[in-house]
């Protein structure tokens, strides 16, 4: 069988067989001869990855950042759970909605290599972040630290604190290609004053996909006294990392991003000897100082977070080495066509340490919005334009679906934009 049939088959095995975790499963191990790097190139593989989705053919999605859709595995699992939640009413809550929970939590708590003790779950990384940022008990003149390429809408939350209890906000610039990570944790040093109370970081920048040096940043504000707290929205599940090993206090993320559980799924991390002293955004029953009195959330659409679950199964059946491998690859396969072209800005580091899935690429003399707007109209691309923070560009994110030949197409369309 030739190359291409070969292509061929294994596609079509895919939209057919793909479809059940059990599938994906015997598709990894029937390639496990090869290493993770070795996989991340094999179209062969991800022809077959890529057939267990439902994609929308009138556009190249390289929009993933904003959340990944889920595989059709999953999807069949979240509309069972939907239909047992409503058949079962009043009794499914009060009789299996708490160990259910638990279970979900030890699952996380397995993939974040922490205790279970030490996690929520909560909707989303804003909910996660703003519990600790309402949380901690501010006076007036404390001071936070944050970046001005953080998450608006985070750094928004600051502003409030600001107004209603006077703390002070220090806004650092996270530089787009440091020639260092210390040069980031100098910055971050560099506004810490005997005031600063809490450091808010992400862990991989929204907005260029810059991974920073989390455990050097949190390692150097804990010996100034500072507590961090880390924006993980892009990280979980996108590159390995154990939460301890980050040497953070507080981090949260969402898990419809990279772990491509249902919308409205997130988590919030917050170590043992931190949980009595934060205020809970909303009370829980039992009034306790452990990681329970954060993670209220009153009645909510549980079917979604039964089918964290199933996304778990996902990611592990995958695996999380291969995963990553492969979105690297995809990212360093456009920006190293690109980056070296006079006419073009790449705005995310080369060194594969400090990147993964997501890079942001500007063409001079172009308007970051006119450059989305180009690539949607005359190249059917779907991306989003990034104008601020010291970035001009677009925001470029594959998902493990995304094949060469789509990112071929996008480095095209770049050319002829330049
Ligand atoms: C760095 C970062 N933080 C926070 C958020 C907010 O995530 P969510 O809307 O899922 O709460 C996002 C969303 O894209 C993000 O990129």
């Amino acid at each position: 069988m030739n190359k291409r049939m070969f292509l061929k088959k294994a596609a079509l095995l895919g939209l057919s067989g793909l479809a059940a975790q059990q599938s994906l499963a015997t598709w990894v191990a029937r390639h496990s001869g090869k290493t993770p790097e070795e996989l991340a190139s094999d179209e062969v593989f991800w022809q077959g990855v890529r057939g267990g989705y439902r994609l929308k053919p009138d556009y190249i999605n390289l929009e993933n950042g904003y959340y990944c859709f889920i595989p059709e595995a999953t999807l069949e699992s979240y509309l069972r759970h939907i239909r047992t939640v409503n058949l079962e009413g009043s009794y499914y809550m009060r009789t299996v909605q708490a160990d259910n929970k638990k279970k979900v939590i030890e699952r996380l708590a397995i993939l974040g290599g922490c205790a279970p003790d030490e996690l929520a779950l909560t909707r989303n990384t804003t909910e996660s972040l703003d519990t600790v940022i309402n949380g901690i008990h501010s006076q007036a003149g404390d001071e936070a630290i944050m970046a001005e390429q953080d998450y608006g809408s985070i750094v928004n939350m600051f502003k409030l604190m600001e107004k209603r209890y006077g703390i002070v906000r220090k806004v650092v610039s996270v530089p787009n290609l440091p020639v260092s990570g210390d040069e980031i944790v100098d910055l971050y040093r560099g506004a810490i004053t005997p005031r600063t109370r809490l450091l808010l970081v992400s862990h991989m920048v929204n907005i260029t996909g810059q991974i920073l040096p989390i455990r050097k940043i949190c390692d150097m504000a804990h010996t100034l006294g500072v507590e961090v707290l880390v924006d993980g929205a892009h990280s979980f599940a996108h590159i390995r990392f154990s939460l301890p090993e980050l040497g953070c206090d507080y981090y949260g993320a969402s898990l419809h991003k990279w772990l491509s559980a249902p919308l409205g799924a997130g988590l919030l991390y917050v170590r043992k000897e931190k949980q009595a002293g934060l205020w809970a955004l909303m009370a829980d029953w039992n009034l306790k100082d452990d990681i329970t009195h954060l993670a209220h959330t009153g009645t909510h659409p549980v079917a979604t977070d039964l089918t964290i679950l199933n996304a778990i199964d996902y990611y592990e059946a995958l695996g999380a080495e291969r995963k990553e491998a492969r979105l690297r690859y995809l990212q360093t396969y456009w920006t190293s066509r690109v980056r070296r072209e006079k006419q073009m800005v790449v705005n995310t580091p080369e060194d594969p340490t400090r990147a993964c899935g997501i890079a942001n690429v500007g063409v001079r003399n172009m308007k970051p919005a006119d450059m989305a707007k180009m690539l949607l109209e005359k190249y059917k691309i779907w991306t989003v334009a990034i104008d601020g923070a010291g970035v001009q560009g677009c925001r470029i994110t594959p998902n493990i679906y995304t094949t060469p030949a789509e990112l071929d197409q996008f480095v095209a369309a770049l050319r002829a934009m330049a």
